[in-house]
């Protein structure tokens, strides 16, 4: 799988396409290593939420030649025929249905890919790279993301463990009190200079002020999950919204996704077909919006906007300028954040204080998705991109905004103006929590 790459995603030109090449190489290296696996492992479906893993390995390839190479010339002859093509269409099927289509196998779909992207990096060897570079970077981060999926399709996996996990470093003690983030203006968004591979969703940049608030210094650990439901936080009503406590008494909600009383008054935990010990010290993994959302009630904080979130992530009051990641401008390395995949995990809270932001704040990128109180809607003046789909129809519904990436990220498909967005029910994505407050 992909590691934190030391990749200068930000670069244009021809520097900026040989760093999209590369990450288009480092997705493909994660894909093939999250395929690496017998037909009928391949084929099987562990979730209705979820595809089965041979329909993701063709889809990055069909969806990689329509971007690359079809939208270039469209009467060129296409690996993925028509009637192929279409039971890769995510809005046509839906992933319950998935392994009911007549889909390629894994052999014909790893030689699909391949002659695809033969034809994809001659393609670009020919292109004017200021052209080319974004689109590349664009289906790259696509590939990562379908990898992040894979890998969530391996969580729910029940039987031996396939993939197998890499250290991190271990935690710290933190100060318990909340940052303060105080009052004032700052620039929300990409700089599509900077950010060449920012997503319509990201831009435009535009200044906005915030009243001061406070947020977590670190995500919500498994310890203060395990007091949320001690105290009953999970059998309380009064906590939860009425569309989340509808929610939590038809699923029948006790505590995480994963989490199984050990019979000693903790918890334990299937990952990725490893039952182990809960680890106080981890943040806290798997928990829905509502959930979010009731532990927050519970702690007397609430969640974070996404906007707050993006402050206090990017922003430098000090020089009064966006940083790049919240450590500054420096790549993503393993000494600054848990991601790209192989750890099978979040890192224990306080593990990376080299990763702080200006403010303080730490373990924003990377480790857990974020849930934050937002709907997802656009930016002013947005317009969309090339992929006129991967947002648009996203917009308003019941989505709720999530930030920062997991572990199960690649450096090359999050930035701090990064938006993902799910229902609010979600739970097998590698989802957390950070709180905040009113200052
Ligand atoms: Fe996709």
């Amino acid at each position: 799988m992909s590691t934190p790459t030391s990749t200068e995603h930000g670069a244009t030109g021809a520097a900026g396409l040989e760093a999209a090449v590369a990450a288009l190489e480092s997705a493909r290296r994660a894909t093939l290593a999250l395929t690496d696996a017998d037909d009928a492992e391949l084929t099987a479906q562990h979730s209705p939420l979820m595809s089965p893993l041979v329909w993701d390995l063709a889809h990055v390839g069909q969806q990689e030649e329509q971007w690359l190479l079809q939208a270039a010339d469209p009467d060129r002859e296409p690996v993925f025929h028509p009637a192929i093509a279409c039971l890769y269409d995510a809005f046509e099927h839906p992933r319950a249905t998935r392994t009911q289509l007549p889909l390629l196998d894994a052999t014909a779909s790893r030689r699909a890919l391949a002659e695809v992207r033969g034809r994809v990096l001659d393609a670009l060897e020919r292109a004017h790279p200021d052209d080319a570079h974004s689109t590349a970077g664009m289906v790259a981060q696509h590939e990562f993301q379908h990898d992040e999926t894979m890998l969530a399709t391996h969580g729910l996996r029940t039987g031996a463990p396939l993939l197998t996990a890499t250290p991190t470093p271990p935690g710290r003690p933190v100060p318990a009190e909340a940052v303060l983030v105080p009052a004032g203006p700052f620039l929300l968004g990409a700089d599509p200079v900077a950010e060449p591979w920012a997503l319509d969703n990201e831009l435009p940049q535009h200044e906005v002020h915030l009243p001061a608030f406070r947020i977590g210094r670190v995500p919500v650990s498994n310890g203060e999950w395990a007091q949320f439901v001690d105290a009953g936080g999970y059998d309380d009503p009064r906590l939860w919204s009425t569309t989340g406590w509808a929610h939590r008494t038809a699923q029948g909600l006790r505590a995480p996704m994963t989490w199984e009383p050990d019979g000693a008054g903790w918890w334990t935990q299937r990952r990725f077909g490893v039952v182990r010990t809960v680890d106080p010290a981890e943040p806290v993994q798997h928990v829905d919006f509502h959930e979010a959302q009731a532990y927050a009630r519970w702690a007397g904080a609430r969640l974070p906007t996404e906007v707050e979130w993006e402050k206090a992530c990017a922003w430098d009051p000090a020089t009064g300028r966006r940083r790049r990641w919240p450590w500054g401008d420096d790549p993503a390395t393993a000494q600054r954040a848990n991601l790209g995949g192989t750890a099978l995990g979040p890192a224990q809270v306080g593990a990376y204080p080299a990763g702080a932001s200006a403010y303080g704040v730490e373990q924003m990128i990377g480790d857990v998705w974020e849930w934050t109180s937002s709907a997802f809607t656009p930016w002013p003046g947005f317009s969309p991109m090339l992929y006129d789909s991967y947002s648009a129809p996203f917009f308003g519904g019941d989505h709720r905004v999530l930030r920062g990436g997991a572990w199960a990220t690649a450096a090359g498909a999050v930035r701090p103006s990064f938006r993902n967005w799910d229902h609010p029910i979600r739970r097998q994505v590698f989802t957390g929590v950070r709180l905040a407050w009113d200052a």
